[in-house]
């Protein structure tokens, strides 16, 4: 293969050429769409680093989610904004908690569309923290009862997936047990198994009135520096039969999602985090983007590093460019 007997461009020269030898496809099959409900009514809330996001109440969830199944992807993500917070997150776990009549109102309406729950506490507690404060820091051990008892609650409520994003070590373990205990074994548990501490987050503690009281998460979520870390943290999710791996953020941390690829065959999820969907939003705001051609080629990029699913706030964008091509 050598110029001028070889020429890479004779594989580029017109459309169908293109489509034919194309390596990479996203499909709106690999999208789950990110819902932040809120308690009260009559809520519809723009959150102002998130255009085109909302924090809404049931009734306009349970709508949105209509929207969503009509467009073809398949799953959501559920956050919620509880009506009161408290040291120890009770809402988290409580049977009429907002995410637990959340799940039950989407599955009234939209039973075929699958319903994924975070699993944490940084939504339910005062303090912002994602789980139990001891001494200063979150208590490990301590917290993941609390996240057991919230899995179990969601599955109970409905929940297809339970999604733990709280990066306590054993969670996988101490949900699954649970899970298996009360007749869920067939629940899937989708780790957060790499997950950052990352400025990138900052629009999505807006979004969930998440934002730590004091300090941050960098003693439980991973440094940004570490890949070797992110191995080990994988190894421990497979080795508790954890479902689903997750990476998160995607955008600044795609050679990792390579790397878990590569070393690991579960189903791969990407986060394309707040802050990255912010980026974009707010540059092609000022016209220096073309905000859906950036945004199609961020999603393909995480699908070429190696995500088979992607959690992104763009999914409704994404699906319908999807259905009309
Ligand atoms: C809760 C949680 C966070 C995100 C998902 N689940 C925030 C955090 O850890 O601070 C971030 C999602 C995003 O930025 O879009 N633990
Ligand atoms: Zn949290």
């Amino acid at each position: 293969m050598q110029f001028p007997a070889y020429r890479a461009r004779r594989l580029r020269r017109n459309a169908n050429l293109r489509r034919m030898v194309r390596e990479t496809h996203l499909r709106v099959d690999d999208l789950i769409y990110p819902m932040f409900s809120a308690f009260g009514e009559n809520i519809k809330s723009e959150i102002s680093s998130m255009p085109g996001i909302y924090q809404q109440s049931i009734e306009h969830i349970v709508a949105e989610a209509k929207d969503v199944h009509q467009l073809g992807i398949p799953a959501v993500i559920l956050f919620g904004i509880p009506e009161t917070k408290d040291p120890v997150g009770q809402d988290a776990y409580c049977d009429h908690g907002i995410i637990q009549r959340t799940i039950r109102a989407i599955k009234e309406e939209v039973p075929e569309l699958t319903v994924i729950t975070d699993v944490c506490m940084c939504e339910y507690t005062d303090h912002g923290h994602c789980g139990v404060i001891k001494d200063g820091d979150v208590d490990n051990d301590e917290t993941l009862k609390l996240l057991a008892a919230e899995a179990l609650s969601h599955a109970r409520a409905g929940a297809d997936i339970v999604a733990p994003s709280d990066m306590m070590d054993g969670r996988v373990m101490a949900i699954r047990e649970i899970l298996d205990a009360n007749g869920f074994e067939h629940i899937p548990v989708m780790s957060y198994a790499v997950k950052y501490a990352s400025a990138y987050y900052g629009p999505f503690r807006e979004a969930a009135e998440s934002t730590p009281e004091f300090g941050d998460r960098r003693s439980y979520q991973m440094d940004p520096a570490n890949r070797s870390e992110a191995f080990r943290e994988a190894q421990l999710d497979v080795d508790e039969d954890a479902d689903f791996l997750m990476v998160k953020p995607a955008l600044a941390y795609l050679d990792i999602i390579r790397d878990l690829k590569d070393s690991f065959d579960l189903p791969l999820v990407a986060y394309n985090v707040s802050g990255e969907y912010s980026m974009i939003k707010a540059a092609a705001a000022k016209d220096w983007i073309d905000g859906d051609r950036v945004m199609m080629e961020t999603l393909l990029g995480m699908k070429r590093a190696g995500a088979d699913l992607i959690i992104t706030y763009h999914a409704k964008e994404a699906a319908r460019l999807l259905n009309n091509e």
